[in-house]
């Protein structure tokens, strides 16, 4: 499994400024004076401007911010699938200059071959990456246990519930176990209860993986109840407007992290810093 290299998420999302270089100290990600502009010949659009920040190794940031400010566009520059205009993007230490293989992806849509079950469809991460045979099938078995999946695993997608096919899709992207695991809006499509179970499912695989994870969410309430801290973005051109520690323990029982003050306090601020009634999108 990839733990973090030291400590836990709590004891490491604190000294990102202590940062001294050398592999074990380097945060997961880092990103320095950071601004994406797209140009096409019809327009040009500043997606991304003056955007710092450090997540450290193991550590749970969850993004939130307007629509079109440049949330899945972050994730992408961390992914490789795209370079910053300006300024520098760093996966543990290292320049990112092209897609990366040390990561893990999921989107909204789980993106499933229709003709492949679940367990070779998972298999397909291994695949492409020609992981060895009996790694991969070890891996997937942990995996199909630990995301409940175990008796729908010769199921086809269509057989599955949409909470089923994003566990399968969760399931894909942590097989070669990524020291990083972007999400893009991952449960924006699924109903409210299926969400808060696999919102609680979301904070006990992240325990148990040790993973780094960056959640691009609308949902307040998820941002706060599964991150180590909240980034919230302006409006476009995107950039960090303020970035909320969440002090609330690693292990969280759902019903009873929402009656914490703490949660009121950084879900309030939240919606402050997003306007008035505003809904993260
Ligand atoms: N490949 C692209 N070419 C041109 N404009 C783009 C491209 N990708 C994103 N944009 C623009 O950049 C802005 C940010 O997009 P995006 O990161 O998808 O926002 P978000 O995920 O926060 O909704 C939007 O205005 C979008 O239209
Ligand atoms: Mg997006």
């Amino acid at each position: 499994m990839s733990k973090p290299e030291s400590g836990t998420a709590a004891d490491t999302a604190t000294d990102t400024a202590a940062d001294t270089g050398g592999a074990r100290n380097e945060p997961a990600v880092r990103m320095d004076d950071v601004a994406v502009r797209f140009r096409s010949r019809k327009r040009d659009v500043t997606a991304l401007r003056d955007v710092a920040m450090d997540v450290a190794m193991g550590e749970f940031v969850a993004i939130v911010g307007p629509s079109g400010c440049g949330k899945s566009t972050l994730l992408k520059l961390v992914a490789g699938l795209l370079k910053p205009s300006s300024g520098t993007v760093r996966l543990r230490g290292e320049r990112v200059g092209g897609p990366r293989h040390d990561i893990g992806y999921v989107f909204q849509r789980a993106a499933l071959l229709e003709w492949r079950s679940a367990r070779k469809n998972i298999l397909l991460q291994a695949e492409m990456r020609r992981m060895p045979a009996e790694q991969a099938r070890r891996r997937t078995a942990e995996l199909i246990e630990m995301t409940g999946l175990r008796g729908f695993e010769d199921a086809l997608p269509h057989e599955l519930s949409g909470g089923m096919q994003q566990r399968v899709a969760l399931c894909r992207a942590l097989l070669h176990e990524p020291p990083v695991l972007l999400m893009d809006e991952p449960f924006g499509a699924l109903d409210a209860l299926t969400r808060e179970q696999l919102n609680v499912e979301m904070n006990r695989i992240w325990r148990e993986t040790g993973t780094t994870v960056l959640l691009v969410t609308h949902s307040i309430a998820e941002a706060a109840y599964l991150a180590n801290r909240v980034v919230v973005m302006t409006d476009r051109p995107g950039t960090i407007a303020e970035v909320i520690d969440v002090d609330l323990p690693p292990e969280r029982d759902y019903a009873a992290t929402m009656a914490r003050p703490e949660f009121a306090r950084v879900t309030n601020r939240i919606r402050t810093l997003l306007g008035a009634g505003a809904a993260a999108d």
